[in-house]
Formats: structure tokens, C-alpha cells, sequence
């Protein structure tokens, strides 16, 4: 995020840790406005009034590999608090005359961590208790204290888990606060800002609102500015962001590979166009995505076949647009640490994701990309600060591909109409049980089998769908969700009795792994 003159802040100085984001998002979470800095860029006079503390976070170094890293110690001897966290402990540490030695036992995941004195940065941090769980990641320690350090809390295998300089208002922590894993982590974080660096709160989703409509003005300037939209969260609040920034210089485009769910091309169109009162170019390509798709049953042909006729579609129609320099999209920050290999291990492609990340190249634009350092929760309650409806913020996940990939085998017109009527049975009678809120993702598919069936004694012989309904943190790892046999017995028979085609229900019961999320 980029500088806000005005707000009091937390630096926080990065070095490549993987949770740095995650240190940000906390403070964010307590009402606070922070700010980060690479090691690389912080200069001393980054640290001017509005700095009320400093955070030094991990990083994959070691403190003795002066060449991999610039520090100037001077930024943090300006009488603001610091917090050094793992390898920003360490750092904190040598400059102050300790020392830092590979660990005789590394430290990674769950460790306990005994406290050895009150500080101001454990306040009801151990709750009562004499141990507490703490993320632990690293493979060198602190082995000396600086002088004026004094121990708050100890591992078994780390002596300097939390120490202080309270005169100099200096605070390391060899374990990850920041964490979930870390037990009252936030604690650690709260004591920090609130108590020692006493910063006021300052940051609400309105300010973030504020500032990224003012940093897409700063960036777009007069140009215009395209956006693939697809309906589901991400998308539409960087259109509704950007139609709030530079309103007609905006311009979606909405794609109807006639993969969608039951109504939906209805509904983006009728909350877009006529409501939020958007450009919205609306495409309909139904018989163009049916056509191409004819006849393929291999998934990755069908993930290609729709990922290339969806940018093909695209350019074609923002051809049409004169003078277009910037392309909107709605990369979060998950998908930014998923990209980069953090272990640089090769990772094998399990499928070829289509969403519009991939779009076009050829065309040379410029990248606005606005959710980029936000996580899903902080995107959507940024969605109902831009009035967008409770209905699509919560909406669950929907693939690129859509329809395509739980219709296992050919495409018929039939079976997609087939699948968006069980599929939206199936939804709505989730929303009508109170249940879609506590699933990430749920979804009916059509399996290319049919079986014999017996209906007012009569013989049926019609498709199997398969219901899939599951809890994740993530869409990474995935279980499924355990329903009372009182609603997969009313579901099932909704189904069966209501859509003509299907006289046969399943439930998936795979968690992810070693299944994924999508049949396809
Ligand atoms: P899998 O099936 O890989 O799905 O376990 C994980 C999450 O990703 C979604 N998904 C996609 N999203 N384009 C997308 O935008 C795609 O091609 C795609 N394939 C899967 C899936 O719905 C789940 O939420």
C-alpha cells in the first residue's frame, strides 16, 4: 500500500518473510494503519513522525550474510519501539552487540514457550498459564543477549524465545506472533502497537476504501481501464473499486460462455448494468463455447478449449474500445504467494486453472490490480463498504470453466440445463436450511452415467448427480461437510422429483486430498 502522509503508522520492514502480509492484515484487523517497506528500499528518513513503531519481520537469511541483505541500524536507534519477529529478533539482537548461531535444534511448527517474567508485550498474552503454544520456524538463535536485554519468556530449545530492552523500548520474539497457529498471537501484536508504541486506531475498511479509490486515480490518471468481469466476489469489487475511482472510464466485460450457474447472467447484468449503473459490455457466446466444445471429454482440452476462447472473446470486444492502457483485476494476495514456489521445489500442475489472471498479453496493457495485498475476508468486507449485495460477497467460489468441469464427459444443451436446475435446487436449499453460509463450497455435478430407476412404476433410465458440499480454509485442502441424513434425504428427493433427467443422487464424501474440489 502506498504511503499515507497524513496517518500515524507501523513500519513494518520486510525481509521475505512468508507471513509478512500476515503481520500487516493483523494490524489492519486491530484498527490500525501500517505500512511495508523492503529492507532493501527503508531509508532512515522512512521513519519520520507518523511512524509510532517498527516491526522487523522473518525472513529466510541469516543475520551473518551481510551481502544478501542491507540494513541500516541507524533506523532503528531513532527512539521509535521495535519488534523484532524470528529473523527480525536476531537481526535486532546482533546490532545490538548479541550474538545469532545455527540452532543445535531447529525449530519448526508447534513449540511451548514458558514464561519467565512480566512485560508490558505479555500482557494476558499467557492467560493465567505457565506455557503456551507458539509457530516456531527457524534454524538459527539468538546465543547472547545484548547488553540492557532481559528474558520474558523461554523454549526448551530457544532461551531468548521473548526478550526486551524495556528502557529502549526494543522487543524480539523468536516465534510467529502473527500466525493463527500461534496461540493468542495477537495479543503479542495488540501489546505491541497499543500499549507500547500507543498508537490510536486509525484504520477502518472505509479508509481502505478511500485510499485505494485515490491510488487507482493516481495510477490510471485519464485513461481507460477494462475488466473481465465474472460475477464472483474478487471481480466484482474491483469493478465496483474502480467504477467508484474513475466510473465511465471503466469498462466490463461480461462473458456468457453459457457455462454459469441457473439466472446468473441475469443477475450480473441487472446488478451491474442497471443498478451500480456500470459500462458493462455483455457478451453472449453460448452457441460459440458449445460449438468448440462439441464432442471433448479430456478436462484439460475443455480447461483449454474455454480458457483460450474466453481471452479470444475478450481481446475481441476491447479491441473495440479506443485508447484502453490498464486491465483490472482481481489477483488477491494468496494468489500472489501461490504463484511464487516459496520452497523453489517444482511443483506438478494437477490442472490448468482458467480465470482471467491469464488475459491478454498481446495487448500490452498496464495491470491495476487493487485487492492485491488484501486477503478474501478483508476483500469482501471491503465488497459491503462499496454497497455491494450480501448475495454476491458471499457468494461461493465458481471456476473459470464453470459447468464444463462437473459434467464429466461430453457437453450436451441438455445436460447443462439439466445441471443448472440441480444445481440451483441444491444451493437454494442450502441458503433455505441456513447452511450455504457455513460451507466454502458447494455444488451439484452430472455424472455421464445413467442408471435404472423406478417412478410410479415405471421404469427410468436418466443421469446420476453427484452433490458436493465442503469446508476449507482455503479451496488447498478440503473436507466434506457433514449434513443431517434429514437433509440429503429432502434434497435428494427434491431433485429427483423436480428435474426431468436425474433419478439418482450422490453425495461426495472425498476430502481434498487426495480428491480436488472440482470433478474435472
Ligand atoms: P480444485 O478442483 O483444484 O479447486 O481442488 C480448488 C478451487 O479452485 C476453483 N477452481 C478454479 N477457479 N479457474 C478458477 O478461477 C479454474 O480453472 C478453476 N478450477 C478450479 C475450484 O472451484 C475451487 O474453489
Amino acid at each position: 500500500m502506498n504511503l499515507d502522509q497524513s496517518l500515524d503508522k507501523i513500519l513494518i520492514i520486510d525481509f521475505g518473510s512468508q507471513f509478512t502480509q500476515l503481520i500487516a492484515r493483523r494490524i489492519r484487523e486491530l484498527g490500525v494503519f501500517s505500512e511495508i517497506v523492503s529492507h532493501r528500499k527503508i531509508k532512515k528518513n522512512n521513519v519520520d513522525k507518523t511512524v509510532k513503531g517498527i516491526i522487523l519481520s522473518g525472513g529466510p537469511l541469516n543475520v551473518y550474510e551481510i551481502k544478501k541483505y542491507s540494513f541500516d541500524s541507524n533506523i532503528v536507534q531513532r527512539g521509535v519501539p521495535v519488534l523484532g519477529i524470528c529473523f527480525g529478533h536476531q537481526i535486532l539482537s546482533k546490532i545490538n552487540g548479541g550474538r545469532v548461531k545455527k540452532s543445535k535444534h531447529r525449530e519448526f511448527g508447534l513449540a511451548n514457550i514458558y514464561k519467565k517474567k512480566d512485560s508490558l508485550l505479555t500482557k494476558n498474552f499467557f492467560k493465567n498459564k505457565k506455557l503456551i503454544n507458539v509457530w516456531m520456524s527457524h534454524a538459527d538463535q539468538v546465543s547472547k543477549l545484548p547488553k540492557n536485554f532481559s528474558v520474558i519468556a523461554s523454549s526448551q530449545n530457544s532461551r531468548f524465545a521473548i526478550v526486551e530492552n524495556k528502557l529502549k523500548k526494543f522487543y524480539g520474539v523468536q516465534f510467529h506472533p502473527e500466525v493463527t497457529h500461534t496461540e493468542n498471537g495477537k495479543k503479542i501484536i495488540s501489546n505491541f502497537i497499543f500499549l507500547i508504541c500507543k498508537i490510536k486506531k486509525n484504520w477502518s475498511v472505509k479508509n481502505q476504501k478511500i485510499q485505494l479509490i485515490k491510488e487507482i486515480r493516481n495510477k490510471v490518471k485519464n485513461s481507460k481501464v477494462i475488466c473481465a468481469l465474472s460475477g464472483g466476489v474478487d471481480s466484482s469489487v474491483v469493478a465496483q473499486l474502480l467504477n467508484k475511482a474513475i466510473g465511465k472510464k471503466l469498462y466490463c466485460i461480461f462473458v456468457n460462455t453459457g457455462l454459469l450457474r441457473k439466472n446468473e447472467e441475469k443477475q450480473v447484468v441487472e446488478t451491474f448494468k442497471k443498478k451500480l449503473k456500470i459500462n458493462l459490455i455483455y457478451v453472449n457466446a453460448e452457441e460459440e463455447f458449445l460449438r468448440k466444445l462439441k464432442n471433448i471429454s479430456d478436462p484439460e482440452k475443455k480447461r483449454k478449449i474455454i480458457g483460450n476462447l474466453f481471452i479470444k472473446i475478450f481481446e475481441r470486444y476491447a479491441k473495440k474500445i479506443n485508447n484502453v492502457k490498464f486491465l483490472a483485476q482481481g489477483t488477491l494476495y494468496p494468489d500472489l504467494i501461490e504463484s511464487r514456489s516459496v520452497t523453489g521445489s517444482q511443483t506438478s500442475k494437477i490442472k490448468s486453472h482458467h480465470n482471467v489472471g491469464g488475459l491478454p498479453k498481446k495487448m500490452k496493457l498496464k495491470l491495476v490490480e487493487p485487492l492485491k495485498l488484501l486477503f478474501k475476508d478483508e476483500v469482501r468486507k471491503l465488497g459491503l463498504e462499496l454497497k455491494l449485495s450480501n448475495e454476491i460477497i458471499s457468494r461461493h467460489p465458481f471456476p473459470g470453466p464453470g459447468l464444463a468441469i462437473r459434467m464429466p464427459g461430453i457437453i450436451t444443451k441438455e445436460k447443462i440445463k439439466i445441471l443448472k436446475e440441480a444445481d440451483y435446487y441444491f444451493i437454494k436449499a442450502l441458503k433455505d436450511n441456513n447452511l450455504y453460509n457455513k460451507i466454502w463450497q458447494a455444488y451439484a455435478a452430472l455424472l455421464p452415467v445413467k442408471t435404472v430407476g423406478v417412478m410410479g412404476d415405471n421404469r427410468t433410465y436418466e443421469y446420476l448427480c453427484l452433490l458436493r458440499a465442503i469446508t476449507s480454509e482455503d479451496g488447498m485442502t478440503a473436507d466434506f461437510f457433514d449434513f443431517k441424513k434429514s437433509f440429503i434425504q429432502m434434497i435428494s428427493n427434491k431433485i429427483v422429483n423436480s428435474i426431468r433427467g436425474i433419478n439418482r443422487v450422490v453425495y461426495d464424501v472425498t476430502s481434498k486430498p487426495p480428491s480436488t474440489i472440482e470433478l474435472e
